[in-house]
């Protein structure tokens, strides 16, 4: 479809029940969206995800891949698995992930080699620590996650590349960016990607923001022109304002 995606990321939250029930609330609310819309659902959640949103215009995520194919990786599960099961997309490099379980700028590239050779679509997450902001390094620290991340992407395949900018300062605080802060990063990613690529495919990426956005904010992040959506995660666990964020996205 088109270039807007808004994307719920319900971290560790949800059964397999309740992901049924919390998809079926989702489901006629956003049935007619003009953007793409995705649910990232924890890896016992994807089948019971994946069998709610069949017939309906909602994409299913993981959120991590493994980089390998398969071995011994206990605990861990590959990029090859989550597209055999029919999973559209994979969260990599979350702030969460980097910040708790040791996700690195070279890890974030392993998974995205893995999650494309698998023909999955991946949602990057970069995003600076408020340290980071408030030393001045903000875009240094995102074009460097996104350079490395992007380390090995053909152009091509960026066609399945959606960038994910998250101050990590403003996920789940309550405290956002304000538009011209999202706005600003944002076009340097885009600018970032320019620089590696070349300008129609800097034009063309999908540039989303998170970070506390939820019903109240998201039109006016939605409406800067280099925010080409959203990556939610509190607000998309009620469906109601998951709704008026996906509406907000045209
Ligand atoms: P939040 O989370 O909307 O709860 O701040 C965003 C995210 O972590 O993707």
């Amino acid at each position: 479809m088109g270039k807007y995606v808004i994307a719920g990321n319900w971290k560790m939250n949800k059964t397999p029940a309740e992901a049924t029930e919390l998809i079926e609330a989702i489901k006629p609310l956003v049935k007619d969206a003009t953007c793409d819309v995705v649910v990232g659902v924890p890896f016992v959640d994807l089948c019971a995800a994946l069998e709610a949103v069949k017939g309906s215009n909602i994409g299913v995520a993981a959120q991590n891949c493994h980089w390998e194919k398969s071995g011994a990786y206990t605990g861990e599960i590959s990029a090859e698995m989550l597209k055999a099961m029919g999973v559209g997309y994979v969260i990599l490099g979350h702030s969460e992930r980097r910040t708790y379980f040791g996700d690195t700028d070279v890890t974030v590239q392993k998974r995205m080699r893995a999650a494309l050779d698998a023909g999955l679509t991946v949602i990057l997450c970069v995003g600076e620590y408020l340290e980071q902001r408030e030393q001045g390094v903000t875009g240094e620290v995102c074009a460097m996650q996104t350079k490395i991340a992007l380390g090995g992407v053909s152009k091509e395949e960026l066609a399945r590349v959606i960038i994910a900018y998250e101050p990590v300062w403003a996920i789940g605080t309550g405290r956002t960016a304000t538009a011209e802060q999202a706005n600003e990063v944002c076009a340097l990613i885009r600018e970032t990607v320019a620089g590696l690529y070349d300008g129609d495919a800097a034009a063309a990426v999908t540039i989303q923001y998170g970070g506390s956005m939820n019903a109240a904010n998201a039109a006016e992040l939605l409406a800067q022109s280099d925010v080409d959506g959203g990556l939610i995660g509190g607000a998309s666990l009620k469906p109601q304002d998951f709704a008026t964020i996906v509406a907000a996205a045209k």
